[in-house]
């Protein structure tokens, strides 16, 4: 054939100009990229699943990409997903990306990049825990303290949550 950029055997495109054409452009939202493959649902219920709050959501889902092999994307019309919010996505899709549209344009761009400290969000993960146990007096807190995989440690008894446990917290 004379195309050298085919789609993959399942069908899916092959690279990223082909998966912008899956989904058209938005005139104003955001457009969550470079989610990893097969997290677009929880990023979606992390948001607060826009699309049962009157927003048009558009989702690509395990495409190949140039910076990852497979990748999920999520796009919310009229909706500006804030900095909390993006500090919470870096738990889940540590390389997203979070664009800002306004008039077609991508006028901001943020990193998700995780929170040294987080508070209230996760649940320590051992029973004997203050913060399990007096819940109202010790609210959670947990420090980062690895990147890659993602660990958090809590600050009172020292337990670490593994990547694992922190997605299935959150998603
Ligand atoms: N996008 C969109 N609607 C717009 C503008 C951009 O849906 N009106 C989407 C693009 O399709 C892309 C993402 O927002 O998935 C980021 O856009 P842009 O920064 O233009 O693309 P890249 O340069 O490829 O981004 P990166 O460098 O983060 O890969
Ligand atoms: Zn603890």
């Amino acid at each position: 054939m004379g195309v050298s950029t085919a789609t993959g055997g399942d069908g899916l495109p092959a690279n990223d100009d082909q998966t912008t054409m899956l989904v058209r452009k938005i005139p104003d939202g955001s457009v969550i990229d470079h989610i990893a493959a097969g997290k677009a649902l929880s990023v979606l219920r992390l948001l607060g699943n826009p699309q049962e709050n009157g927003f048009t959501i558009a989702m690509v889902m395990n495409v190949t990409s140039s910076k990852m092999k497979r990748k999920d994307i999520v796009k919310v019309e009229g909706m500006e997903v804030s900095q909390e919010q993006v500090q919470k996505l870096a738990l889940i899709a540590p390389r997203a990306s979070v664009n800002i549209v306004r008039s077609y344009r991508v006028v901001a761009k943020r990193n998700a990049v995780p929170p040294r400290t987080l508070r209230g969000i996760l649940s320590c993960t051992a029973p004997t825990c203050v913060s399990v146990r007096e819940k109202d007096s010790a609210p959670s807190i947990f420090f980062l303290s690895g990147r890659s995989p993602l660990r958090y440690r809590c600050k009172y008894c020292g337990r670490e949550l593994t990547e694992k446990e922190i997605s299935s917290q959150l998603g």
